[in-house]
Formats: C-alpha cells, structure tokens, sequence
C-alpha cells in the first residue's frame, strides 16, 4: 500500500511543511505527493522544483489536459543509463486520467519538442533526451472512473479495459522494457469491486472516498459521521471551486448538505449575469440572505483579503473586470464550505463541501451492520486490509465453486459474502 497527499488547493509553502512532516513520521514507510493540473505553467515548475528539493521522487500527476514541459522535466532529472544497460529515472510519475487521449501521452515517449525545448533550455543533455525516448513519460498510471471530487463520471467497466490495451499497444510500438501499470480509480469500495478490478487486468487499486470517512483524514467528526450515513445516490456534481468560471464540476455528497444546490445557483447566476452590481434586487436579496449570510459588499471584503495571501494574481483582473470579480466572490463560497466541512462548523453545516463518490455508498451498504458501520472504527489500515484480504477471499471462493461445480457437486452457498473483519482476525491467514 502506498498513500499520496492530495494537494488540490494548497499553498506551496503548505506543501512544504507537508513534506518535512510526512518525511520526518514516515521514516522509511513510501509515499507520493500529488500534482494537480491548473494551467499555471509557473505553479508548475515552483512545485516540481520543491518537490525535486526535498527529494520526492514519486508524485501523483492528475487531471492533466495536456502533457506540460514541466512534467516532463521533472520525469527525466537525473535520467541515465546503468551499466547493464537498463535506463533509469529516479523520478517516477503516477499519472490519473479518464480519458484515452490524455492517457495515450503520458503512455508515451515525451514528445521530440519537448525535449529540444528542455535540451535548448540546459536541463537535460542530448545523451539523456536520446535516453528519453526509451520510457513513457508515467511509470504508472490509474484510470479513474466515476470518482469523489475531479471527475469525468466514467464507467469503470468500460474505462479499465480500453486503458489496458492502448496500455498494451504503446507498449509493443515502443519496446518498453517495463511496460507501465494501469491502476483503477473511482467506485472502489468494496471487496467485490477490488476482486472484480483485478479480475479485469488492473496491476492496482485506488480508493479516495472511503479514505475520508476514517479517523485518520483529518476532516471533522460531523463530516465523518455524514460520510457514514450516505447511500450511492446522496452524491451530485456542483462547481468547482479553482476552476469555476470553466465549468468544471466536482462530486460531493448531498446527503445532509446543500452546498451542490446552493453552489450550482452561483454558476448559474454568474452565467447569466455580468457582475455583482447588475444583479437583480431579488437576486441579491436571495444570495447574501440564503447563501452568503452576509453582504456582498463584505464579502468583496473577505475575498479580496484572501486573494491577497492566497494568488495576488487572480486579484487584480478582478478588481477591474466586474465579471471577473463576481466569479472570484463567488468562489470564495466554495473555498470557505470546504473549510468549514474539515473545521466542522456546525453553525454552516448546511453548507459543507465534502467531495464524495459513490464509492462511499457501496462502503456503506457493505459495511452495515458489522463494527465498520461506525466511522470511529474506521481505520486507514483496517478498512484497506477488508478491501484486500477480502478481494482475495472473493476470487478464491471463485474459485473453490467453479471446481465444485466442474466436479458437479453443487455448492449449498453459492453466493458467499466476505463480511468486515478485525485486524486481528486476518492475521493468522497473512503469515
Ligand atoms: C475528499 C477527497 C479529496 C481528494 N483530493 C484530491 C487531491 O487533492 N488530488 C487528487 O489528485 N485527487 C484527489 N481526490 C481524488 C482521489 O485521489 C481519488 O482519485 C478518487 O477519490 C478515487 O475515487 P473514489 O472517490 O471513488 O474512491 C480526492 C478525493 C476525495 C474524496
């Protein structure tokens, strides 16, 4: 098992305090850091220098639109060739996509103009841009279907298989010596679903979801205890926060939680107006008393100074553009539900963002009933050892029936169900 600090919507100096805490109580124990694709080129290379500073060598590299230059810069520091041969990167990238196109990228040799470009710019020798063309640009990369937060809602029945064979194909075109993994993202949850991702050919399996409900996550107790209670269908998509002028949604949980209608009213107003100046008076009357419970004037306020610490440069078109500085007022709503989700701040719970899939219905349905139905007991460890042992429980019994079967003996309990155990309980089948 191997954990990956999500960092959609960090400060940079955030992450590096991140680093220095994780290194330090980790010891030798792996982990990855997570980059997530913004579009600013110059966050980019700021983050991927930290990261290549403090000696972080894996990261996770999601929702990409497009392979960057300092992506790719960052695959190939320290490239070389072994004595025997072998090519090696130190630096390895765990790409995440739903989709083909974006994949077939990252499943590839980087593109020849950006290695002349990185060639040209002094950050990587000829020799290594030669090296370069041997290795796809991710070590690894998951196909992540109908997800908590970013998602395309992908079937995963459907995503896992195509990413596997254009996995195969640019594998055989480019003669890789280690062809790359194809992990499967979004709707895990169960023993079940892992037994079945692995029965369709993915090499590993991420959960996000459920990982929030433990107590390990760092969200409040109030979040947890919803995240316990949701169905599959208690999730929506509601705007993003980062990228909200786009379009770009994001899953929640609606179970308990108004934020994806009250966030989904914003964009629609934002759509259908040009500032905050031109809004109707009942459409400002409904927002500062519904919504924001506050002025929009204050809020102009809070936003501005948030700006300020958080991106100065997104703060500027805003104070000239109108349109520009409805959006940003706007998204400091979605910012400040996230907030007092992780704070727990009952006072807003109404208004909580809490990125959710239906994975965490499915935990739920499993775990009903059993000691994993209370999120106080829901360990990190626990709940992934259940997923696991229980996928191979499942595969085996599998197994186990189809030779009873071909020995036409029928199984009295055909449909057997691997239901949560302690810790303590696998351990005598794990030696
Ligand atoms: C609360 C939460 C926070 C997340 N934060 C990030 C993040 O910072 N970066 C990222 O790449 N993915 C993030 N994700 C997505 C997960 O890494 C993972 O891809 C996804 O949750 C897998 O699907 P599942 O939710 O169905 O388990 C987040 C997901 C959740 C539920």
């Amino acid at each position: 098992m191997i954990g990956f600090f999500g960092s959609a919507g960090l400060f940079l100096e955030t992450l590096e305090k991140v680093i220095v805490q994780l290194k330090s109580e980790l010891a030798d124990l792996p982990f990855g850091m997570n980059m997530v694709y913004s579009g600013n080129t110059d966050l980019e290379w700021a983050t991927l220098k930290m990261y290549i500073t403090h000696g972080i060598h894996r990261i996770s590299a999601a929702g990409f639109l497009r392979l960057t230059l300092p992506l790719v810069a960052y695959r190939l520091e320290g490239i070389q060739r072994q004595a025997d041969g072998a090519v090696i990167c130190p630096n390895q990238i765990i790409a995440k996509t739903s989709r083909l196109e974006i994949a077939r990228q990252f499943l590839s040799p980087p593109p020849e103009k950006m290695l002349r470009d990185l060639v040209n710019q002094n950050r990587i020798t000829g020799d290594q841009a030669a090296l370069a063309e041997t290795i796809p640009v991710a070590c690894d990369l998951t196909a992540e279907a109908d997800s908590g937060g970013h998602t395309d809602n992908r079937a995963a029945v459907s995503l896992l298989p195509s990413m596997i064979d254009l996995r195969d194909a640019l594998a055989e075109t480019f003669g890789y010596d280690t062809p790359p993994g194809i992990g499967l993202g979004g709707g895990i949850a169960t023993p079940r679903a892992v037994a079945a991702a692995f029965t369709m050919g993915a090499d590993y399996v991420l959960a996000g979801s459920i990982h929030q409900a433990c107590v390990e996550s760092g969200t409040s107790a109030a979040v947890r205890q919803m995240l316990a209670q949701a169905l599959q269908t208690d999730v929506d998509m509601a705007p993003s926060a980062n990228l909200f002028e786009r379009g770009i949604k994001v899953q929640v949980l609606t179970r308990g939680t108004l934020f994806a209608r009250r966030a989904s009213r914003l964009y629609e107003i934002y759509r259908s107006h040009e500032s905050l100046g031109s809004l109707p008076a009942d459409v400002k009357n409904e927002i500062e008393d519904k919504i924001f419970k506050n002025s929009l004037e204050a809020e102009w306020e809070s936003t501005r100074e948030f700006f300020s610490a958080y991106d100065p440069a997104q703060l500027k078109p805003a104070e000239t553009d109108p349109r520009r500085k409805m959006g940003l007022v706007f998204r400091s709503y979605l910012g400040k539900a996230a907030r007092w989700a992780i704070a727990g701040d009952l006072s807003r719970q109404k208004d909580f963002q809490i990125w959710c899939g239906p994975a965490m219905g499915a935990f739920n349905e499993w775990a009903a009933g059993s000691f994993l139905e209370h999120p106080e007991s829901r360990d990190f460890k626990t709940v992934a050892m259940n997923l696991l042992f229980g996928a191979c429980v499942v595969l085996r019994r599998q197994q186990v029936m189809q030779g009873l079967a071909r020995a036409g003996v029928l199984p009295q309990d055909f449909v057997g169900r691997f239901r949560p155990m302690e810790l303590t309980e696998m351990e005598p089948y794990l030696t």
